[in-house]
């Protein structure tokens, strides 16, 4: 049994779908305090099997002892925590709390439960401004804001608990920028409130609910001016999961990309999406926004080689998907 904190969320739902198809069993436990329980209702009928939702916060030691126990877990995802750059510059006191102290309390309630196996959900963002590219998994570490340095807290505290004891396996999964949603068009990403990222603008763009796209810079020292990012399909993120769990067979800790290794720059996502909706997503170039930069992009071959995993589809697939979740589903869960 595998507990996934965060698991209604957007990552941790098609996690859930991936590691039910591989026959394992799943429970989630969530606060739902940025997803929906119909996410795994939705992830249940994809899988035509039955997973068990627990309630709650991350920072419940006691709650997560008892799922922990109760259940027979023998590993854990975590996914659970809040994860706007724009936020935690505002809240970082709420940021530090859910996300560093969640982890905590979760890596404390292993430690008494004797559960010594967790996938961790960590970012490219830990990479900081790039001393040079792609990403190799030995670029020098740093953090640009506060999101950021919770990210880098929790990756310190793992590898930490396992230099103090070895018989731990932990696997820090850095991802790159994930979208797209599950093929079925039943699960997907639904941002609360409006969208920071660029993929569900867009998708709400072509959907009617938002007007035009901003287009923040297109000034940067990129081949059209507007700004390159490692794009990843969010099921092949998942599948990823599956695959670092694997490798926990044995006690270890690593950290690794999760990426397809190739950046896209915001028009080329705009026209992906516009193909593969049908439908013209007006825009207007803005000014820089605050914290971003020029491009970032995955090394992939320390995953190839070590998890036997590399991501297969494209930016034309992921548009498609989270297209046809969008269009399918137009105000998301709601
Ligand atoms: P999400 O907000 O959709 O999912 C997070 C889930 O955790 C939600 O279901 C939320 O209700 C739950 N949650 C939050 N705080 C909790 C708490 N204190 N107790 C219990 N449950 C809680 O986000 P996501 O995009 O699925 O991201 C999942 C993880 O991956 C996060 O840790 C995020 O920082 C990380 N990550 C995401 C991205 C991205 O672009 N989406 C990139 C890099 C890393
Ligand atoms: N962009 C726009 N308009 C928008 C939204 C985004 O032009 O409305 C541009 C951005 O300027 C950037 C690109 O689209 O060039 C991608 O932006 P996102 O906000 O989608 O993604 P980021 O790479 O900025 O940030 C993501 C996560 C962060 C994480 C970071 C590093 O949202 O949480 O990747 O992993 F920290």
């Amino acid at each position: 049994m595998i507990l996934v904190t965060g698991g209604a969320g957007y990552i941790g739902s098609h996690a859930c779908v991936a590691l039910l198809s591989t026959g394992e069993d799943v429970v989630v436990f969530d606060n739902f305090c940025n997803s929906s329980p119909i996410a795994l209702e939705r992830v249940q009928k994809i899988c035509g099997r039955p997973l068990t939702v627990v309630e709650g916060d991350v920072r419940d030691q006691a709650a997560l002892e008892k799922v922990l126990t109760q259940y027979g877990c023998t590993s854990v995802m975590h996914f659970a925590g809040l994860k706007s750059v724009q936020d935690s510059v505002a809240q970082p006191l709420e940021y530090y709390d859910q996300n560093v102290i969640g982890s905590h309390r979760l890596l404390r309630a292993m430690q008494a439960t004797g559960v010594r196996k967790i996938v961790f959900s960590s970012s490219a963002t830990v990479y900081g401004t790039p001393q040079f590219l792609p990403y190799t998994e030995e670029h020098p570490l740093s953090a640009v804001n506060p999101y950021g340095r919770t990210k880098l807290m929790i990756e310190e505290m793992l590898r930490d608990q396992y230099a103090s004891d070895t018989s731990w396996a932990v696997a820090i999964l850095r991802y790159f920028n994930p979208v797209g949603a599950h093929e079925s068009g039943l699960i997907g990403e639904d941002p609360k409130g409006v969208p920071n990222n660029l993929v569900p603008f867009v998708a709400q763009v072509a959907i009617g609910r938002r007007e035009r796209l901003n287009i923040w810079g297109n000034d940067y020292e990129t081949p059209d001016g507007t700004g390159v990012r490692d794009y990843i399909h969010v099921m092949d993120l998942a599948a990823g999961h599956v695959s670092a769990l694997k490798v926990l067979d044995q006690p270890q800790c690593f950290s690794v990309n999760l990426g397809t290794g190739a950046g896209s720059s915001v028009l080329e996502v705009v026209r992906a999406f516009e193909t593969a909706s049908g439908r013209a997503i007006p825009f207007d170039i803005k000014p820089r926004r605050a914290g971003d930069i020029d491009a970032y992009y995955a090394a992939t071959d320390y995953a190839s080689k070590l998890l036997g995993w590399s991501a297969t589809r494209s930016l034309q697939t992921m548009c498609a998907d989270h297209w046809r979740w969008q269009s399918s589903n137009p105000n998301g869960y709601a």
